[in-house]
């Protein structure tokens, strides 16, 4: 049973047991009537007065069991309005209170989480920095991945959540060169088929660097994943279309247009509208054309952005 009818039923039995005697002493005597009004008057009054006395406790009671839950669910520092000086009153007081620390808790805990993953993120910007600053030709490569990673979630209309993820796999996606031998990473001529085979190992090495990093479990499969195929033919694991993670295919989308677009040893940087021949070109077969189809709008919107001078020496 519910504390509202409890109160209601104790109240109403309490006042009831007067009035009734009232009403019984009146019938035993010859001049009843007045006091049989008085009688059911007091009747009505007791059932009012309990049904207001429920009313002002129950509902405080609801209010605490209503942001409890909220509490509960997650939403820190809910409070709830319970004035006066009564004992429910040092209760709400004591409620908010408690909430209200819950939520500074919780906001230091997330400040400390942050600080953390911020530590994490720049031990692991190091590392990448240092892979790109080996070669001269890679060297700013990862930034420009993730940037250019980024410009196009924003484009697909990402959360930020999401674009965060892609800034993270933009930045790491080459993680796995750092146990690459210097000879085949930094050789200035085509690689043999040999040297290929263990250059094409710095996806899987990559991954196994970041999987211990709890944080970075979303963004292990633009490590893996960045040099999968939409038609199925990429490595490490040959997967084709959608089965290759969404943030892998935006990934390779923004890394093949740095790899056009910078001078590396065995390839001079192309004009940007070169460059655009040749991601067209590999539609369907390498990138994602739905991905393809946000990075060219990217590219308009820089195109018509760009104040008049950069666009006079493009
Ligand atoms: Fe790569």
């Amino acid at each position: 049973m519910k504390i509202h009818w409890l109160i209601v039923a104790g109240v109403a039995v309490a006042a009831v047991f007067p009035t009734v005697l009232v009403v019984a002493m009146a019938l035993s005597s010859n001049d009843n009537g007045p006091v049989v009004i008085a009688g059911f008057v007091g009747l009505v009054l007791s059932a009012g007065l309990s049904f207001y006395i429920a009313r002002r406790v129950a509902r405080p009671l609801r209010q605490f069991d209503t942001a409890a839950m909220s509490i509960a669910r997650g939403k820190f520092g809910v409070q709830v309005e319970v004035g006066g000086e009564t004992e429910l009153g040092d209760l709400a007081r004591t409620f908010n209170y408690m909430s209200a620390q819950i939520e500074a808790y919780d906001h230091e805990t997330q400040r400390l989480y942050e600080d953390i993953e911020a530590g994490y993120l720049e031990t692991m910007v190091a590392l990448a920095n240092s892979i790109d600053s080996k070669d001269s030709y890679t060297r700013g490569h990862s930034q420009r991945v993730a940037e250019m990673a980024v410009e196009i979630g924003k484009e697909l209309k990402l959360t930020p959540r999401e674009l965060k993820q892609l800034r993270y796999g933009g930045i790491l996606h080459d993680i796995g060169k750092i146990g690459i031998v210097e000879a085949i990473l930094l050789k200035k001529s085509t690689l043999d088929p040999d040297e290929m085979k263990v250059m094409r190992q710095h996806p899987t090495i990559g991954d196994s660097i970041i999987q211990p990093v709890s944080f970075l479990k979303e963004i292990r499969a633009a490590v893996r994943c960045h040099h999968e195929w939409w038609n199925g033919t990429g490595y490490p694991d040959g997967l084709k279309g959608e089965k290759i993670p969404f943030i892998a295919r935006v990934v390779s989308v923004a890394d093949t247009w740095d790899a056009c677009t910078t001078t590396r040893p065995y390839s001079r940087a192309l004009p940007e509208d070169q460059a655009l021949a040749v991601m067209e070109k590999l539609r369907g077969t390498h990138l994602d054309p739905s991905i393809l189809d946000a990075f060219l709008k990217v590219i308009e919107k820089r195109r018509t952005s760009a104040p008049e001078s950069v666009k006079l020496a493009v």
